[in-house]
């Protein structure tokens, strides 16, 4: 999506002014949807996604198994109003941390990092607290899932 890829440089230069590392490189990651898609439970915004090598089995869906430490997925999103105007969204990142690090959220850290750079929240860090309502919607699959939700089928990268 032509739209899409002028947009990321936007959306890569607003995440990076946090300094944090997975916003700072999200983008060089295997993208697994096939363009924008809107997310109800990421704010009703387009969203992508996007898994590092370590954890590229998140491409076998469903079949993904436990998915190993050092495991990172991370979801840029934007809005589009009626009069076509884009606005950047957060970025939403889940990282798996070694065993043991939080068995609350089955070792994985969520952060969100707003548009403007600032760190909403990370899992047992800064903001924890903010980021916990991440950790109850995604902990509700079944335990074989670990966490991870899947994108429409439609808008999978196969
Ligand atoms: C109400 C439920 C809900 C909440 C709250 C939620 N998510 Fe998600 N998340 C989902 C669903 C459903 C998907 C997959 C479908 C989609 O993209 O909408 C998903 C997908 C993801 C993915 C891609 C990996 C995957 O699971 O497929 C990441 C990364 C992610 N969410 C991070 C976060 C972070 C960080 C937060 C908190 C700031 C958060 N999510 C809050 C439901 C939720």
């Amino acid at each position: 999506m032509k739209v899409y890829d002028c947009l990321l440089k936007e959306l890569k230069a607003a995440y990076a002014k946090s300094g944090n590392n997975v916003a700072v490189s999200y983008s060089s990651m295997a993208r697994y949807s096939t363009r924008p898609y809107v997310s109800d439970t990421h704010g009703g915004r387009f969203v992508q996604n996007y898994a590092n090598k370590t954890g590229r089995a998140y491409g076998a869906y469903e079949n993904a198994g436990t998915l190993p430490e050092g495991t990172v997925l991370a979801k840029d999103s934007f809005s589009v109003s009626g009069g076509g105007k884009v606005a950047i969204g957060p970025l939403f990142i889940m990282e798996k941390m070694r065993a043991g690090f939080n068995s609350d959220s089955g070792d994985w850290r969520y952060t969100m990092i707003m548009p403007n750079g600032s760190v909403f929240g990370t899992t047992k860090g800064k903001g924890a607290d903010s980021v916990e309502f991440c950790i109850g919607c995604h902990m509700s699959v079944t335990p074989d899932q670990d966490s991870i939700m899947l994108l429409p089928e439609e808008y999978r990268v196969r």
